[in-house]
């Protein structure tokens, strides 16, 4: 059959953030028998002086197109879900990298299985999780996170990845530098349990709980819980863009944290290992953008840290506006922001 090759193709519907950018050239991936031509097209295309690495696309929930992308994008679709060891207690569930995140935590809820129900309703794909290590209500990917499997594009060589070597961090893995940029992660596999070991610490989900009246909660009443938190909070990309939180939480050395609290001591602050988190929604929102709106760039009235296209915005808007925030916080706070979705087609922020 092949692989499905789309030349100047129209990007918007494959982003969240509803950038009307185009593709020069568009693989869509769909199996796993596709990958040798993949690998030679790609190499042929660098061979005619295209730039690469290709581009990735999962689920298009963490990516700003800033300008028309000139290096090939690959789209991943292969799909498949399959329990691959079960002792009766613990289960690990293989799921391939192109099946969508969501129904994938509410499959495991539906096979009696716990581990995933604080990362409800992240939008993206099961291939896109582990690059930046996605993280909600006190639980990230690599809590639960067993091996992945991946391609070297460049060489065509097959490989599986432990945690240890994917080197997980906050949003953060080797697959984010660029020495490994030509991984294209096909299958990830989870390490589940059918005994639940509840994360409720993150205050909102025990709030989120006792308005419900649950006392005894089940993994998929935290999921409810997690998922309705989301939904007031975050703004539903189908109905106006956005790649959820532009900006990551930055990690800075307590000493730096104590002199920022002197002069804002509203500032909230969490321990990191050895260093002190801070939240960036709350510089930002202190900075006076929460809510802002320059053309159809803005930033979510609900959230500070997620900005948002009010309709037809520009990638290189959404950079302007970011610009800016980063630099009104530098100034305020003496903190640099970094950027959590990849930036695209420009250099980078
Ligand atoms: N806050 C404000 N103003 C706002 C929003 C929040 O001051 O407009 C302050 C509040 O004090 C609040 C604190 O920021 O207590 C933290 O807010 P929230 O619980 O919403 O979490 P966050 O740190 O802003 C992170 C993740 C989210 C994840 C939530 C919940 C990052 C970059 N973001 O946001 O992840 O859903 O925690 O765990 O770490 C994403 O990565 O795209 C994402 C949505």
């Amino acid at each position: 059959m092949g692989m499905v090759r789309q030349a100047d193709a129209p990007l918007r519907g494959l982003n969240t953030f509803g950038i009307d950018a185009r593709a020069r050239v568009l693989w869509r991936l769909d199996s796993l028998d596709d990958l040798a031509q993949l690998g030679e097209v790609l190499r042929d295309d660098a061979g005619k002086g295209h730039p690469r690495p290709p581009l990735i696309l999962g689920g298009g929930s963490n990516l700003l197109i800033a300008d028309d992308p000139q290096q090939p994008i690959v789209q991943m679709a292969l799909r498949g879900l399959r329990i691959v060891e079960d002792d009766g207690d613990t289960v690990i569930v293989e799921a391939a990298a192109g099946e969508a995140w969501d129904p994938l935590v509410r499959w495991t809820l539906s096979q009696g299985l716990a581990g995933l129900e604080n990362l409800a309703l992240i939008p993206g794909t099961v291939g896109a999780a582990p690059i930046q290590n996605i993280g909600a209500y006190g639980v990230e990917l690599r809590d639960c996170f067993e091996s992945l499997d991946a391609v070297d594009l460049g060489s065509g060589i097959a490989r599986s990845f432990t945690a240890d070597d994917c080197a997980f961090g906050y949003r953060d893995s080797v697959f984010k530098h660029v020495d490994a940029a030509q991984w294209l992660v096909t299958s990830v596999r989870l390490r589940l349990s059918r005994t639940a070991d509840l994360k409720l610490d993150y205050g909102e989900i025990r709030a989120e709980l006792s308005e419900a009246h649950i006392v005894a909660p089940t993994p998929t009443d935290v999921a409810d819980a997690v998922s309705r938190i989301r939904r007031r909070k975050l703004p539903d990309p189908t109905v106006i863009g956005n790649a959820g939180s532009f900006f990551k939480n930055p990690l800075i050395e307590p000493e730096q944290a104590q002199a920022v609290r002197a002069r804002e001591p509203e500032l909230p602050c969490w321990p990191s290992g050895d260093r002190v988190k801070v939240s960036a929604a709350w510089m930002i929102e202190r900075c006076g953008f929460k809510g802002m709106r320059i053309g159809d760039a803005g930033v979510h009235a609900r959230h500070a840290l997620v900005l948002v296209n009010h309709g037809h915005a520009r990638g290189s808007d959404i950079l302007a506006l970011a610009m800016q925030i980063r630099s009104a916080v530098e100034i305020r706070f003496g903190i640099l922001l970094e950027a959590e979705p990849v930036v695209v087609g420009a250099a980078r922020l």
